[in-house]
């Protein structure tokens, strides 16, 4: 019974390690994979906009209702939902918003460790150096790396043990729990992290072409844009905040009472999205100066990058920093999509923590292993979730958190004034009807 499930007794043992840990969630390949190609495609400056216009107006206020809804409950998304429902008296199905944003981290993380895996394996290749290669052998060695080569069955069990690593990495941590596990690896990684990604972007700025790196990044190409544009914008905003995942719910029921919602929320957007800018400006410089095409999708990162890095001298010493901090990144993050899956099969079946991540780490190296042989489902994943399930979670906890709560239910974690009005405010008649347009619009754009 729904009703026994108690709150959850676990904090973050600190403000900033909470902090960290959710930075540490936002910050990833979304920011360094994902966000310089998206952009590039979608038109530049006009893409980032759109950005930036979508993560004020939409991210920030979901990522306020998702910490508000998990410190009011106390739990994770999909039992914190429907407890939230119960206490208004109101619907009994509302904890189907909680299970899409659930499965859909499920299926986020699926593909997010293949893309770990790869950055393992660069890593690896990097500290032998990309000397001499050319954008045709670093086509080819992406090919192979990944496992669809010339000899397919032996990079693909590389691959798949540099998976199996990664989920023992994530099991490992995601095990030790919520303080000793998570927030103790991010406070780690993060701070070194924003170091490793200063001394790539000095590199890159000193390097490289950082002219036409701006103009690349901030130039709007107006021609680019439509309801596509928005929906890439919207998507990307959700997949870089971790938002609309239930995810940061589930972080908002470890909160201690007098952590400042509001003041946290802004200080983890601002984060988010300056690293994602600046990410640009580690990856743009050099690949211009070595002459390379810089919206090749998401070759850019490990194709371009060795061509770049093997091209410019102290390349060598720079690459195995450029994918050692991305693999920091993605570490981070991927930690806690798996959180999502085990605080709430710890919460709701009664299982050991450390159980819960052995089974949920070892359904995902099944599926790992299908994506390893098929990158179709690699593509696919990317689009339903960006394109679809993620604005659809976002809109269902909106529309939730704006129109089925009432404010007095979450005046305790919000406050109340000028905040909470513009909040209320946002949640109410931008968030849900802004999501509901550019989704209807922009998938039909998209698939036709
Ligand atoms: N925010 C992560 C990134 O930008 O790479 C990806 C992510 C993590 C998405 C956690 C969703 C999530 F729940």
């Amino acid at each position: 019974m729904a009703g026994e499930i108690g709150r959850k007794t676990e904090h973050w043992g600190s403000r900033f390690g909470f902090i960290m840990a959710s930075v540490g969630s936002a910050v990833g390949l979304g920011n360094f994979w994902r966000f310089p190609y998206t952009a590039g495609e979608n038109g530049g400056g006009a893409f980032i906009l759109f950005y930036i216009i979508c993560v004020l107006l939409i991210g920030l206020p979901l990522l306020m209702a998702e910490y508000a809804m998990g410190r009011k409950s106390g739990m994770s998304a999909i039992e914190g939902i429907q407890s939230l429902a119960r206490a208004e008296s109101r619907s009994q199905n509302w904890g189907v918003a909680g299970w899409v944003g659930s499965l859909t981290s499920f299926f986020i993380l699926s593909f997010y460790m293949v893309i770990s895996t790869w950055l393992m394996a660069f890593l690896i290749q990097s500290f032998g150096g990309f000397e001499g290669m050319d954008a045709a052998s670093s086509g080819q060695n992406f090919v192979d790396t990944i496992g669809q080569g010339e000899h397919p069955m032996r990079s693909k069990w590389y691959m798949l043990g540099l998976l199996a690593v990664f989920l023992v990495a994530n099991i490992i941590i995601v095990g030790r729990g919520v303080k000793g596990g998570i927030e103790k690896a991010a406070t780690l990684l993060m701070p070194a992290f924003f170091i490793m990604l200063l001394v790539v972007v000095g590199f890159s700025i000193a390097n490289g072409d950082t002219g036409k790196a701006v103009s690349f990044i901030f130039e709007p190409k107006w021609e680019d844009v439509g309801f596509k544009t928005f929906l890439a914008a919207l998507g990307q905003a959700f997949f870089s905040l971790s938002i609309g995942v239930g995810l940061m719910i589930t972080y908002g029921a470890y909160l201690e009472p007098d952590t400042n919602i509001p003041r946290s929320s802004g200080l983890i957007v601002a984060s988010d999205t300056l690293v994602a800018l600046i990410a640009g400006f580690a990856i743009f410089p050099i690949v211009f100066s070595a002459g390379l095409d810089p919206s090749s999708g998401p070759s850019l990162f490990f194709i371009s990058m060795p061509v770049a890095f093997g091209s410019i001298p102290g390349g060598a010493i720079i690459a195995p920093v450029f994918f050692g901090l991305a693999l920091f990144a993605a570490f981070t993050s991927s930690i806690s999509l798996m959180e999502v899956a085990v605080s709430w099969l710890e919460e709701r079946q009664g299982v050991t923590r450390l159980g819960a991540s052995i089974g949920v780490g070892y359904v995902l190296f099944m599926i790992g292993a299908a994506y390893v042989f098929s990158l179709e489902y690699l593509d696919f994943m990317d689009f339903m979730t960006e394109g679809l399930l993620l604005p659809l979670g976002g809109l269902l906890a909106s529309y939730f958190a704006g129109w089925v709560l009432s404010r007095e239910m979450l005046t305790s974690e919000l406050g109340e004034g000028t905040i909470m009005n513009a909040w209320r405010f946002l949640i109410r008649w931008f968030v849900p009807p802004f999501i509901f347009l550019i989704l209807v619009f922009g998938f039909m754009d998209k698939i036709q």
